[in-house]
């Protein structure tokens, strides 16, 4: 079959795959040093203790970090990023992931809030940067940068460009969620090292989407976010369409949960 020679076309289920977590799926990459980032329904909480499949929550998440990744590419914050590959996967770059979730919070809300007693809601004095050790077994457990440096996790140098980039992060994403009328309260990022011949540079990987934002309508403050989902509010998948549709980036028409066919006018 000369179709087969001709393409690159593996079919999904003969592909290595290389990792699954709780929301996504990884699998090999039609290059060396690509990889394909598959985005599933689950939705999960409070380290998966609460998970639930909730219909085309995969196909928004995967929408949405295109949209933003791509805009960060843009604007020069570098990223694995590469280009969407279909409704629910993703061509990116393989890099090393460093084990670190890195929050960046403009607003209380969340742990932050409970822990510290700051009512949510409450404008932050300046944008914080927070690290939680990227660990399962221990609940993503908080740390300082001397835990980060002393454990080889990241060297100073790294800690610094992931601090950079994190905050560069911040200002484009709350510019880019206010002119849609979404206040960005928080979000996390994963960093990973790429590496390019004997160069390396740290990018932002992982996704960034509402499930790992806290997204409030500005003039409401409903939550456009996972935390509908944590709090069993409802109207989750609803909340990611609508961050979507404000970000141009759906039809009004389109039905990312493939509930049927939709009358074009
Ligand atoms: N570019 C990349 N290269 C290698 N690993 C990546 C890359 N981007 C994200 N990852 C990792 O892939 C996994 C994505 O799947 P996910 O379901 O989010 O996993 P988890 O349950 O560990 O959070 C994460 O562990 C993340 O750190
Ligand atoms: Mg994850």
């Amino acid at each position: 079959m000369d179709f087969l020679k001709q393409t690159r076309y593996v079919p999904m289920n003969r592909r290595r795959r290389i990792y699954e977590g709780k929301g996504k799926i990884l699998y090999e990459g039609p290059e060396p040093g690509t990889l394909i980032q598959h985005f599933k329904d689950d939705a999960t909480a409070f380290n998966a203790k609460k998970h639930e499949i909730v219909d085309g929550k995969g196909v928004l998440n995967n929408r949405i970090s295109e949209y933003i990744f791509n805009q960060l590419n843009g604007m020069g914050i570098p990223t694995h990023f590469i280009r969407r590959m279909n409704m629910r996967e993703q061509l990116i770059r393989e890099v090393e992931i460093i084990p670190l979730e890195v929050v960046v919070r403009n607003v209380a809300a969340g742990s932050l809030a409970t822990r510290l007693g700051i009512e949510e809601g409450v404008q932050l004095p300046r944008s914080i940067i927070e690290f939680y050790y990227k660990n399962d077994a221990l609940n993503d457990p908080m740390v300082a940068e001397e835990h980060i440096t002393a454990f080889g996790w990241a060297t100073p140098q790294e800690l610094d460009d992931i601090m950079a980039l994190a905050i560069r992060v911040n200002d484009f994403l709350s510019g880019l969620f206010l002119g849609v009328g979404i206040r960005l309260v928080d979000f996390k990022i994963e960093c990973g090292r790429l590496f390019e011949g004997d160069m390396m540079r740290i990018v932002v990987a992982d996704e960034i989407s509402p499930d790992s934002c806290r997204l409030w309508d500005i003039a409401t403050n409903d939550k456009m976010d996972k935390d509908r989902f944590r709090r069993d509010m409802g109207g989750m998948l609803e909340a990611y369409q609508e961050v979507a549709r404000r970000l141009g980036i759906l039809n009004d028409n389109e039905r990312p949960n493939g509930s049927g066919p939709t009358l074009v006018q």
